[in-house]
């Protein structure tokens, strides 16, 4: 009943030549797919071009952050009316690297949510626990202090329309992916914490896995009962390998 997403996050890489090359080849080899939603989420400057790539197909265009103001004097920021004129249709919001690198907090994250679910786009919300924090045996209370902050003050209703992107931070770029079963047991945890705020909603989630994404463990993730797609950094940024992914085998 949910449908998956595997969502490409090219982080900041690709010109402009250069991502309408892989949009292409990610169009071409994903035609006629239809048993998950296939995102791109090239960086700003490519958007526009993957945009028209994409026209025509169902694959989804989504940008990767989004300020909560529709305009102003925010030298640097990109509004949600930008956003959507471009032609996204989802947008990722506080990816870890955001959040160690740019002070991007909960509250923050919360901002931008709120604003999207104004928009007629949807959020992919990023939570995830540390090295640290996974060790010293925090990991489920960081993720539910995540949870608790970014989705703050949002109803039933809003649920229907965000995806939450599962990324342990030791997981992203490292090579070092989370083994299905604790990546499942996060999973499971994080739907659990949404029924109890939310109710039966919590069921309609799709909650994606994050996290050294590739070629040779994506069936294996795909498999466990709350894992609902992937977003994929580095095995994205070639044609072959994210088809790959989007062709996941159960
Ligand atoms: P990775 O990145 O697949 O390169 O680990 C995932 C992400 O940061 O979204």
């Amino acid at each position: 009943m949910r449908k998956a997403v595997i969502a490409g996050n090219w982080k900041m890489h690709k010109t402009n030549g250069e991502a309408r090359l892989l949009a292409r080849a990610i169009k071409a080899g994903s035609a006629g797919v239809s048993h998950c939603e296939v995102v791109m989420a090239p960086p700003f400057t490519a958007l526009a071009a993957v945009a028209e790539e994409l026209k025509g197909t169902p694959l989804i265009l989504a940008a990767q952050n989004v300020h909560w103001e529709a305009k102003g004097a925010f030298t640097g920021e990109i509004s949600i009316p930008m956003l959507k004129d471009v032609g996204c249709g989802m947008v990722v919001i506080g990816h870890s690297e955001r959040r160690q690198y740019f002070g991007e907090t909960d509250a923050s994250v919360n901002r931008r949510v709120r604003a999207v679910l104004e928009s007629s786009l949807k959020p992919i919300i990023c939570i995830g626990e540390t090295l640290a924090e996974r060790e010293s045996g925090n990991h489920h209370s960081v993720v539910a202090q995540q949870l608790a902050g970014g989705l703050d003050s949002l109803t039933r209703r809003d649920l229907l329309r965000i995806i939450l992107a599962y990324e342990p931070v030791w997981a992203i770029g490292t090579g070092r992916t989370a083994s299905p079963e604790t990546a499942q047991e996060m999973h499971g945890m994080i739907r659990e914490w949404l029924s109890g705020r939310f109710g039966e909603e919590a069921q309609t989630v799709r909650i994606l896995y994050g996290g050294s994404v590739k070629p040779d463990n994506i069936d294996a993730l795909m498999l466990q009962p709350d894992i609902d797609g992937a977003l994929v950094g580095g095995a994205c940024l070639e044609a072959e390998s994210f088809l790959r992914i989007i062709h996941y085998r159960l």
